[in-house]
């Protein structure tokens, strides 16, 4: 953490840092990271549903789709095959974290960027030159290795980066990076689509070379954390690191509050046992809860099968693309809603508002669907009928992306001590990828079993969220990052997991205001 708001036995200092030019640069260039998942979200499924890419790599398929002639449109061809090539990056992303983590704690939280961008660009070339199906699938894992890497590293970097007051608005650009990343690729899926020699997938995957070759270069001028930089030894890099990043050379305090966690974090050597110990069981949970929720929000059934969907409440095939470009505009500009307001109303506010917005959402959905689709899954609907669902999925989506969204990233990567932060962002990007994986590869299996109920099953879940939040989750708004056990202890659950000379490394507890 560098600069912000600073409490110490209950009387509130300030870290003297601002937030400078410097900071703010860094912190764009590496939430570039965020672009080579987003596209990769935004990609697949369009490509997937070309028939020239289908004929070329799974001929099978693509006999079996259009041979496919059922109504019902709650049961629609699944390939598992398809589905499960398209997911095999999410599963390589999840290996990937934890090799990640260790190469992020020893050699610096941009080393684990640059790698990522580097073996992303091996993939997309790959990928973009595929001959036949193993050179698709080998391009598809050095994609997720690529992944892996930038999501681990990344949202750590910026919350280390970043001043405490501003720490929130600088990890979302993360966020909005996925964001924008999905919208290229939505955007670009749509013209390559119409390339008449029926090689337009190729375009759409090579260009994923684009945001790798951004990650890699921008990679290569970043600094490494104070935080990194001291644990690593480099001390008095880290000074002037840190005198760099507040724009003053007044930086005594907080520096020694950075040499004070980095001795505690040297004194742990295995970080994977360390963190299951009783005293980090909130950090834990929470690390696990996050993605796991932010999953089971339902967001990726709309950012995978919207076109589908829509065609099914009937659209034709270029208005349902149109439509799942405005889902992605929309999911950009919400993303600037959180980035303005997380630091003032906090991270809770936010959860809770969003998974309020995405519960009522849900619930008139699958309503709506019901009334007209039924349990046969047939119907015929006006188009009048089509529009207000469309419009009331953007309010959805603009509610997952002011809360779930970011703060799916942000809160895991601030929660943790130094010693076991890498290790703890490893754990919530497996348990992230994991889940992603599961909801592609199970969406219409469950559909065709669930069908309308699909939407109420997910309305359930935000509902189960939303109490976690409420009960287990503490406000960790403006409160600095090495400072943040203080959070955990004055917690009415989790304090109990925590003996009274173990929190806040070693330092006597200080009241944060929040
Ligand atoms: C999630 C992705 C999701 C994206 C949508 C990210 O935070 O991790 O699964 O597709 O947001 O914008």
């Amino acid at each position: 953490m560098a600069g912000g708001a600073h409490f110490d036995g209950g009387t509130t200092k300030d870290y003297p840092g601002k937030l400078t030019g410097f900071v703010l640069l860094t912190c764009i260039v590496a939430a570039t990271g965020g672009l080579i998942f987003g596209y990769d979200l935004g990609i697949s499924g369009g490509v997937t549903s070309m028939n020239p890419f289908l004929k070329k790599f799974f001929p099978s398929v693509y006999r079996k789709e259009t041979a496919d002639t059922s109504t019902n449109q709650y049961c629609k061809f699944d390939s598992q095959l398809l589905t499960a090539f398209t997911s095999s990056l999410y599963l390589a992303a999840l290996v990937a974290s934890f090799f990640a983590s260790y190469l992020t704690r020893k050699m610096g939280r941009k080393f684990s960027m640059l790698a990522g961008g580097i073996i992303f660009f091996a993939g997309a070339a790959l990928n973009g030159g595929a001959k036949d199906v193993g050179m698709l699938i080998a391009g598809r894992i050095l994609l997720g290795i690529g992944v892996g890497f930038a999501n681990q590293s990344v949202p750590v970097y910026l919350s280390e980066m970043a001043p405490a007051r501003y720490r929130g608005m600088l990890n979302m650009s993360f966020q909005l990076m996925i964001t924008i990343g999905i919208l290229i690729a939505n955007l670009v899926n749509f013209g390559t689509n119409k390339i008449a020699g029926g090689w337009g997938w190729r375009v759409s995957l090579a260009l994923a070379a684009i945001p790798a070759a951004i990650v890699t270069v921008g990679s290569l001028f970043l600094p490494d954390t104070p935080n990194s930089l001291i644990d690593r030894g480099h001390d008095d890099a880290a000074l002037n690191m840190l005198r760099r990043i507040c724009g003053t050379n007044d930086v005594e305090e907080e520096y020694k509050d950075l040499v004070v966690a980095s001795n505690e974090s040297k004194k742990i050597k295995h970080p994977w046992a360390n963190i299951l110990k009783r005293k980090y069981r909130a950090q834990l949970t929470v690390a696990i809860m996050i993605p796991f929720f932010q999953q089971l929000t339902g967001m990726n059934v709309i950012m995978f099968y919207a076109p589908v969907l829509f065609k099914t409440v009937g659209f034709g095939a270029n208005a349902s693309l149109y439509s799942a470009v405005i889902i992605g505009v929309v999911n950009v500009i919400a993303t600037f809603v959180s980035i303005a307001t997380v630091d003032r109303f906090g991270r809770r506010t936010l959860f809770l508002e969003g998974g309020t917005q995405m519960f009522i959402c849900q619930l008139i959905v699958g309503t709506m669907i019901a009334i007209k689709f039924g349990t046969t899954g047939e119907a015929d609907i006006p188009k009048w009928y089509a529009i207000l669902l469309v419009l009331i999925i953007c309010v959805y989506v603009a509610g997952f992306a002011w809360s779930w969204g970011p703060l799916g990233w942000l809160v895991p990567s601030e929660i943790f001590p130094l010693e076991i932060r890498s290790a703890g962002q490893a754990i919530t990007v497996s348990v992230n990828m994991f889940f992603t994986f599961g909801i592609a590869q199970a969406f219409l299996a469950m559909l065709c079993h669930l069908k309308f109920g699909l939407f109420y099953f997910f309305a359930v879940w935000v509902f189960i969220m939303n109490g976690f939040i409420y009960y287990l989750l503490p406000e960790t708004k403006n409160v600095p990052i090495e400072d943040m056990a203080i959070v955990w202890k004055k917690h009415s659950f989790w304090g109990r997991f925590i003996d009274d000379d173990q929190d806040n490394n070693g330092k006597p507890p200080h009241t944060p205001e929040v």
